[in-house]
């Protein structure tokens, strides 16, 4: 094949040569003021995105269930399901006059989950506790687990809060509502960051999924890195201890506050691990992603041991290493079981049997803005759809055995 030969064409020449003028020109710096209209133009041009992605900005939509569904949530088998609606005499869901089956809103599932559903009621006099999803990198799964186990715990029947401390807000795009557009200042943590509010309560926003309650995210979290250390200033100012100041009246409201934190341990994450009950850090079976989790919990407890009275009283009521995006064959040597296995010895029982598979149900899902739980019945009969649901529920099931657990302790 010939060689390409050298380009000494004319127009070359000629760019060379306003390139050499260009540099020899003398061009002025750029003030402040400029940036500031940059950033001014920039704002007005979000604001007309803003107004027209409003109108009509679609809402999502929580799914309907079936009575086999709903009848599985309670833990019944269907004629027990019947027999428990007509004792309480239920008049909750809706024979669709297309199928003949009834169906049921998310609400009615929830309530009556609630009502005949049979996990033992929860302790009356108890605080919500808080449940951090942790790592030190980015895409190992945080976002698409604290989303879907915050869904899994209210189908088993709890009231659950969703803070977004992530300033890319991805958890607060799967609730349905656009960080950059839609999210305002002071609608995030920040006016109580800024130490303009007493707590987190002016934040708080229902969503499209009953029970759960949203704080979103924006890009403006991103001050809260400035923000904490600068606080540090005053006198009597824990840096470390602010959020969980700012959730204390929230625990009364709340049963579970589940919190999706940006992959670092930044001023933010520490504040949300400081005040964590629960913490949980999915990790995918890479050499790196077990490198960075070891990192991950290495530098936690060198920061922990800095923090005076904080290394010393704290206790968590758990905490568990998920493995995500497993590609698990049945050969012992392959990476993912050897990975597998470097994370027991070190982890040992905090290494949780939840295994989540690498599955293209949340590539699917997350492009629609949706978790598996949006999915109606409808969609939801694949095996790739079961292989991924299954380890979700098994996590859930297990964050609820550890908060009855952490509730007995008191
Ligand atoms: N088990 C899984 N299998 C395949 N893809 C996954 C799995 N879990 C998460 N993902 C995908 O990986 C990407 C990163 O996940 P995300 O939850 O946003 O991670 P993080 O919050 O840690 O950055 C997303 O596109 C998500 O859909
Ligand atoms: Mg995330």
């Amino acid at each position: 094949m010939a060689r390409p030969k050298k380009d000494f064409s004319p127009k070359k020449e000629q760019e060379q040569k306003s390139i050499v003028k260009a540099i020899l020109e003398p061009r002025p710096k750029i003030s402040i003021t400029q940036v500031t209209n940059i950033a001014a133009d920039a704002k007005a041009v979000l604001e007309a995105v803003r107004q027209v992605m409003l109108e009509p900005f679609p809402r999502k939509l929580p799914p309907e269930f079936t009575t086999n569904q709903v009848a599985d949530l309670c833990e019944m088998t269907k004629s027990e399901f019947k027999s428990a609606e007509i004792s309480i005499e239920s008049t909750r869901g809706k024979v669709k006059s297309s199928d003949n089956y009834k169906s049921y809103t998310l609400k009615e599932t929830i309530e009556l989950i609630k009502l005949i559903g049979k996990l033992p009621p929860l302790p009356k006099k108890k605080q919500g506790k808080v449940i951090a999803v942790a790592s030190y990198k980015g895409g190992v799964g945080k976002t698409t687990i604290s989303v879907s186990l915050a869904q899994a715990l209210t189908l088993r029947g709890l009231k659950v809060l969703f803070i977004d401390l992530d300033p890319q807000g991805s958890a607060t795009t799967l609730f349905g509502i656009s960080p950059e557009v839609e999210v305002q200042y002071e609608e995030t943590i920040m006016p109580f960051i800024y130490q303009d509010e007493p707590d987190l309560m002016y934040a708080v926003q229902n969503t499209y999924w009953d029970f759960l309650d949203l704080i979103p995210a924006s890009s403006e979290v991103l001050g809260a890195e400035y923000i904490l250390p600068a606080n540090a200033s005053k006198e009597g100012y824990v840096f470390w201890d602010q959020l969980n100041q700012g959730i204390k009246p929230l625990r009364d409201i709340y049963d579970v506050i589940v919190l999706d934190t940006s992959p670092s341990l930044g001023y933010l994450t520490q504040n949300a691990m400081a005040m964590a009950d629960g913490i949980l850090t999915p990790c995918p079976l890479e050499a790196l992603d077990f490198a960075s989790l070891t990192q991950f919990y290495g530098v936690f407890t060198e920061i922990s041991s800095l923090l005076p009275g904080y290394f010393e009283d704290k206790k968590f009521d758990f905490i568990g290493v998920i493995i995500n995006k497993a590609k698990l064959e049945k050969d012992d040597f392959t990476t993912g079981n050897i990975i597998k296995s470097w994370i027991k010895n070190s982890f040992k029982e905090y290494l949780w049997d939840v295994i989540i598979p690498d599955s293209k149900i949340p590539k699917e899902t997350t492009s629609q803005l949706k978790t598996i739980f949006d999915l109606s019945y409808d969609e939801v009969k694949s095996t790739a759809y079961k292989r991924f649901r299954e380890p979700l529920d098994k996590l859930a099931d297990q964050v609820l055995l550890e908060l009855y657990e952490a509730w007995k302790r008191g």
